[in-house]
């Protein structure tokens, strides 16, 4: 009763905002823009340019609070993903990441930790095949171990947005990561990047706030060396109804509402549950995905779909 009643305030409330706020037509007609194809920005019908534009400004806006928006709107969830993530790709030493829409750096850092333990873990093997070496062989093993601990990876975080790039830059030295991990301002549908590069391609809730999709695959598979591999983590659908209904109550009641508290910003959270709603469902997305090139392409729902890895090959 109290749900139905908070919907249908909510569902009034958006009405208004709707008819508030300037129709995508009046805005170029405003700015002299021609009139390019409509896109989606949440529910509103908007250019592509200017779609870039307001993603951009989320971003911004929210960028300071980012993590902890992250940890209340999953509750903590989204860590368990990206660690999910992180056992797909299952990365050893000399691995060359390009993490897209990387953001505050989430995906570097735990690729990184994989490394280091992986790495950490065929030194110990060598070692225990090695019966009888000395204490001095034994240490300096360890010391140059520790001079290259990631055994020649590197990742490098490319992100669009300067804020965002910035709090992951300050967390990066917070927790002490630096070795293997560069920064990169670019925009994921035009990498600053060599064809043929790099050995994996991760976008972590990126790809919905791309504005061509399409543009992005075409460079994922661009940069990737042949045999490489494209990972995208992302919202998507929930198919059992029920489930459904009820995430949907979660996220338009719920989320924006932590938005406005924790980060005084409920029209950039309102935008973030409206474009999982507009983003291709998974089979969709596969077929985007196999459209640009790649082989074997694949995908893993998790808890039911809210959120899906895709997988592909660049052969
Ligand atoms: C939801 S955050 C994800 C951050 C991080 N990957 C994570 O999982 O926590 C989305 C990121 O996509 C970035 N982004 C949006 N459009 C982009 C584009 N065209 N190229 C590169 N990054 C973009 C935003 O700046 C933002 O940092």
């Amino acid at each position: 009763m109290a749900a139905g009643l908070s919907l249908s305030l909510w569902l009034w409330r958006s009405r208004c905002r709707a008819l508030l706020s300037r129709p995508a037509g009046a805005v170029r007609a405003h700015r002299g823009l021609a009139a390019g194809p409509e896109m989606h920005f949440g529910f509103q019908s908007v250019t592509e340019e200017e779609r870039r534009e307001k993603i951009y400004q989320v971003f911004e806006n929210v960028a300071k609070k980012y993590d902890v928006m992250n940890d209340s709107m999953t509750l903590g969830i989204h860590r368990v993903w990206k660690d999910i993530l992180m056992h797909k790709m299952n990365p050893c030493p000399g691995t060359l990441l390009l993490d897209v829409a990387g953001g505050t750096g989430d995906i570097a850092f735990r690729f990184i930790n994989y490394v280091r333990s992986v790495r950490q873990r065929q030194l110990q093997r060598k070692l225990k095949h090695h019966q009888n070496l000395s204490w001095q062989e034994i240490f300096d093993s360890y010391q140059k171990d520790q001079f290259n601990s990631l055994g020649d990876s590197q990742v490098v975080v490319c992100d669009i947005n300067r804020e965002m790039l910035k709090v992951g830059k300050q967390k990066a030295q917070h927790l002490g990561y630096s070795e293997g991990l560069s920064w990169v301002l670019g925009n994921a549908e035009e990498l600053p990047f060599d064809d043929d590069k790099f050995d994996v391609y991760t976008i972590a809730f990126g790809i919905r706030n791309v504005t061509r999709i399409d543009l992005a695959l075409q460079e994922a598979y661009r940069v990737l060396k042949p045999g490489g591999r494209f990972l995208c983590l992302e919202f998507s659908h929930v198919s059992n109804p029920l489930l459904s209904r009820l995430y949907d109550l979660y996220s338009f009641q719920v989320i924006p509402v932590l938005g406005e508290v924790i980060a005084g910003d409920w029209r950039s959270y309102q935008y973030l549950v409206e474009s999982i709603r507009q983003f291709p469902p998974q089979e969709e997305l596969k077929a985007m995905i196999e459209d640009a090139g790649f082989f074997k392409v694949d995908y893993e729902n998790l808890n039911f779909g809210i959120v899906a890895i895709h997988s592909g090959f660049k052969l």
